[in-house]
């Protein structure tokens, strides 16, 4: 059966247990893998710029044996042309076996999936979703802390349009006893359809603009960028860009065992100062996103390897 994943909810728990499972055990032992998909080609189309999601897709399916094609910029493809994400989907299905897609637009990823032959992954639509971001910071958090449940996770900085965040909090609502807070300016506070989820799952949250006020508290603090190419407005911006900085000031403050997260890329809200002290996970996140897309590449594939 044809699979793609647009959102974290795509998979249930289980689901997600067995591929961390396959992701731990890729880890430990790469060489059992280097050959899984030899022939198997992976699309990436990405209509707005990445580092991390982009690479890490490649070199996921470079070391399971496959090779890839694509486009890292919508100016270097059709679509500048103005070729429909649909048509563009259809003719990519004729050259590869799987295809990874970003886009600005929200929903695009699942418009490519429903004409699409080949599994489809969305690899973040617009402020929306990024669900393989997603399964980096769940597995990160399982392999380093061993647990997915009882804890508190300080979400902090963009929360309207980081689409990293609300994956994420879609993802955990699912585990027991997770409390959430929400650290940001009035002018981007988490969206009222994820406070209103929250409430009807009687799941406990709180909103706060001081993150000094609840550092002692957090068992994770995930830190976001304010995204600059989601600003209607310069002014606005400029004015939000460094409300956060998160220093070796205010680290002290936080529990010996807390973890500070940040999908990448970071700009001031994490000062380098901080890179060094043992709770910064978040390089080792990034790591954690090869491992978690080649179990994604061959759970999508349904390749097996004993
Ligand atoms: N975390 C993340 O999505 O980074 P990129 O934008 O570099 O892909």
């Amino acid at each position: 059966m044809l699979r793609h994943l647009m959102s974290p909810l795509d998979f249930s728990t289980e689901e997600l247990d067995k591929l961390f499972d396959l992701a731990n055990d890729i880890e430990n032992n790469p060489q059992k893998y280097a050959h899984a998909c030899d022939g198997k080609i992976l699309a990436t189309c990405f209509y707005e710029p990445s580092t991390r999601t982009r690479l890490s897709f490649e070199s996921a399916m470079t070391r399971l044996g496959g090779q890839v094609i694509g486009f890292s910029d919508a100016t270097s493809s059709s679509a500048s042309k103005g070729e429909s994400v649909s048509d563009t989907i259809r003719v990519i299905s004729c050259y590869a076996d799987i295809c990874a897609m970003r886009h600005p637009k929200e929903g695009a990823p699942m418009v490519a999936a429903e004409k699409s032959d080949i599994p489809v992954i969305n690899a973040g639509d617009g402020g929306h979703q990024h669900p393989t971001q997603t399964l980096t910071d769940l597995l990160t958090i399982r392999s380093m802390k061993n647990t997915l449940s009882s804890f508190t996770i300080g979400l902090c900085g963009d929360l309207k349009f980081g689409r990293t965040v609300h994956s994420l909090i879609n993802a955990l609502v699912r585990y027991e006893d997770i409390n959430f807070i929400f650290i940001s300016p009035e002018e981007l506070r988490v969206p009222d359809y994820i406070t209103d989820m929250l409430k009807e799952k009687n799941i406990p949250y709180e909103e706060v603009i001081r993150l000094e006020d609840v550092m002692p508290k957090l068992d994770f603090l995930y830190m976001t960028r304010v995204q600059k190419e989601r600003f209607f407005n310069e002014e606005d911006y400029i004015r939000l860009k460094d409300f956060y900085i998160l220093d070796k000031a205010k680290l002290s403050l936080a529990k010996e065992d807390m973890l500070v997260l940040h999908p990448l890329p970071r700009v001031n809200e994490i000062s380098v100062e901080v890179d060094d002290d043992p709770r910064a996970a978040y390089f080792k996140q990034a790591k954690y996103g090869v491992y978690v897309r080649m179990a994604l590449i061959l759970t999508l594939l349904n390749i097996t390897v004993a």
